[in-house]
């Protein structure tokens, strides 16, 4: 059984309290690349989730010689052809805010009724070991595009995504409820289940 440190390719610190609630067995042994003392810029030029998951995940694990975890996620609307997709953090501009990114997409789908307004937080896990070997896990959840901003929780596209199994949006949603069906939360879990088959305890 492998022992060895872990580190997830992220400085967020939500993300970072979300994975070790879940990856709980591995928590004191998993590191945000700030707590790992990793300084990098890693460029996500990738068309799909996967390929940005793998590329931070793999750049990382040559810098350190660690095992690394990585992840990319967003928002895929299928009315806009599945943007902003890979560009969510990005669209319209990083530095935009997200109620100016939010009431455009609701200004997009000012004709879609119903169903034409369904879209999906997509999150794809990668992990890169020092051998090459790579294995990656998706999660998803979706939902609708709400026809205004509701609550306060969360982040980005929280306020307008609308999950009708329960009647709010992620934004309403307490984080641990969001954790329990989130596209993350899946994504993590599978990957905790696959990292067992390869020998890493979690
Ligand atoms: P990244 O994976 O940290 O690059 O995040 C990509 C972007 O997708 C975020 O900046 C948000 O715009 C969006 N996104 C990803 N997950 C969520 C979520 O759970 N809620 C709201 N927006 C999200």
């Amino acid at each position: 059984m492998e022992q060895e440190k872990i580190i997830f390719a992220t400085g967020n610190q939500d993300k970072m309290k979300e994975i070790r609630e879940i990856m709980s067995d591995i928590g004191d042994r998993i590191f945000s690349l700030k707590e790992a003392g990793i300084e990098a810029d890693i460029e996500e030029n990738g068309a799909t989730f996967e390929e940005n998951a793998i590329i931070k995940a793999r750049a990382i694990c040559r810098l350190t010689g660690q095992i690394v975890l990585a992840d990319d996620s967003g928002l895929e609307v299928d009315y806009m052809n599945k943007a902003p997709g890979v560009y969510s953090a990005r669209y319209l501009g990083e530095d935009t805010s997200y109620s100016i990114k939010n009431q455009t997409i609701i200004k997009n789908l000012e004709n879609a009724k119903g169903d034409e307004r369904s879209a999906r937080f997509v999150c794809v896990i990668a992990a890169a070991f020092p051998d090459g070997r790579i294995i990656t896990a998706r999660g998803e959840i979706e939902g609708l595009i709400a026809h205004e901003e509701k609550g306060d929780n969360g982040f980005g596209y929280d306020p307008i995504f609308y999950v009708p199994d329960y009647n709010m949006t992620t934004a309403q949603m307490d984080s641990e409820q969001k954790n329990n069906i989130s596209h993350r939360g899946k994504a993590l879990r599978l990957m905790k289940e696959k990292l067992k088959y390869e020998g890493i305890d979690c």
